[in-house]
């Protein structure tokens, strides 16, 4: 199966700072996209990561100063045309000042005046010089200038200070480049996604359960972000990594998320989102009365009294305005077959009253990084998407939405 990638050019520039040793991995994720990747390194970098090290990791020359330029070509200048997007990480406090102030004097800072292409900066510095004021208008005054940032993360840093300061993990890094450089047709539009399984108690130490692994849901999210959306997740109790930019929302029963997706879908306050998808896998049903203490062998329960949980995708569309605002997906998990599974989200779609659910198979989709589906929508289409990873699936269904 096929890794997705792009034909896209990325200016990584490398300042004076110890979080320069993650520059490598960086340059690794954009390049393993397809990206090719031109390293401009300050003076004070090649003191952490040499430019042998980024040559290597990708496959191109490094540009460490002014004056190794040929006489066809002044480097900075030509680079500053050929970049789709200027990353540079770290972003140290000094290269931001003189950013920010205009300063073109080295090849980094030459480009950075010099592009037309989107920058986006990554920042990492001592806590106290991230809070310095001259540090914070620094940021401000480049923000409001177009440049973007991965804000940095808070930790124990290199210095021994804890606080925020530590640069972005190279993963978040690749996703906000990505992001920049994408198509762009979510910019502007917030989108819902409720993912993962609940978990209904029995007692303290048991529920009931399913296998999902909240995968697709992930999936989904992290395209959304990449084309430009304001994503917010609602996921049961499993591991969501999406970039920080993403707000998360965890729950454990179908009760919770039932609340959390309906107040998040129709806000008393402020804009809902434009889009709402539903791949959670909620449990029909929960034990009526969960014991208080740890059931015992000796009580020899055989038997579960359950009652049903609200159908939240259904509560979701009934709420929808006449405009049926906002878009609404579902998924239909079945285990039978193909007629059985688009009859049944064919059902769903009336029955929800949602915009398109996608089918799936349970065997084909729990657990795994890939799935095959069928997209069934409101104008009567149902076209399959061949097993393929879930972030092809997600890229998909996500085009899809934006037809329906
Ligand atoms: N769903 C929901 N709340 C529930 C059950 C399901 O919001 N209590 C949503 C799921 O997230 C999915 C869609 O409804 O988007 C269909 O879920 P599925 O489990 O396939 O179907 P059910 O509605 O539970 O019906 P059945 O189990 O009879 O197939």
């Amino acid at each position: 199966m096929a890794v997705q990638t792009e034909n896209k050019r990325v200016v990584l520039g490398i300042t004076g700072s110890i979080a320069a040793y993650k520059a490598p991995e960086i340059a690794r994720l954009l390049t393993g996209r397809g990206y090719e990747v031109r390293v401009v390194m300050t003076e004070a970098a090649q003191e952490f990561v040499t430019p042998l090290t980024m040559q290597t990791v990708t496959g191109n020359p490094v540009m460490t100063s002014f004056w190794d330029d040929s006489p066809e070509e002044i480097g900075h200048i030509a680079w500053a045309d050929w970049a789709d997007t200027v990353v540079v990480a770290p972003a140290s406090a000094d290269f931001i000042a003189k950013a920010n102030a205009g300063f073109a004097d080295s090849p980094l800072l030459a480009l950075i005046l010099a592009t037309k292409a989107p920058v986006l900066v990554a920042p990492a510095m001592n806590v106290n010089m991230l809070q310095h004021t001259t540090t914070q208008d620094n940021m401000a005054g480049l923000k409001e200038r177009g440049v973007r940032f991965v804000e940095p993360e808070e930790g124990e840093l290199a210095c021994g200070w804890q606080g925020a300061g530590r640069m972005a993990a190279p993963w978040e890094i690749f996703y906000h480049t990505m992001r920049i450089i994408s198509e762009g047709d979510f910019v502007g539009k917030k989108i819902l996604i409720g993912t993962g399984p609940t978990r209904e108690p029995i007692d303290p130490v048991r529920f009931l359960s399913n296998r999902s692994s909240g995968k697709m849901g992930v999936a989904l999210a992290r395209e959304a972000f990449r084309r430009g959306a304001d994503v917010t997740v609602v996921h049961g109790p499993v591991r969501v990594r999406v970039p920080r930019a993403i707000q998360t929302v965890g729950v454990t029963t179908a009760q919770e998320m039932h609340e959390a997706m309906l107040s998040l879908a129709y806000p008393e306050e402020g804009q809902g989102p434009d889009v709402v998808i539903m791949t959670a896998a909620v449990s029909d049903y929960k034990p009526k009365v969960p014991a208080e203490t740890k059931l015992k062998k000796s009580e020899a329960m055989t038997s579960i009294e359950v009652v049903p949980n609200p159908d939240i995708l259904s509560d979701l569309g009934s709420r929808r305005s006449e405009s049926n605002s906002p878009c609404l997906v579902g998924f239909a998990v079945e285990t039978g077959e193909l007629e059985d599974l688009l009859t049944e989200a064919a059902g769903k779609l009336e029955r929800k009253n949602a915009d398109m659910i996608v089918g799936n198979f349970a065997e084909e989709a729990f657990e795994l990084d890939t799935n095959r589906v069928w997209l069934v929508d409101k104008h009567g289409r149902r076209d399959e998407v061949a097993t393929s990873f879930k972030s092809r699936v997600a890229q998909k269904i996500l085009s899809r939405v934006l037809k329906l």
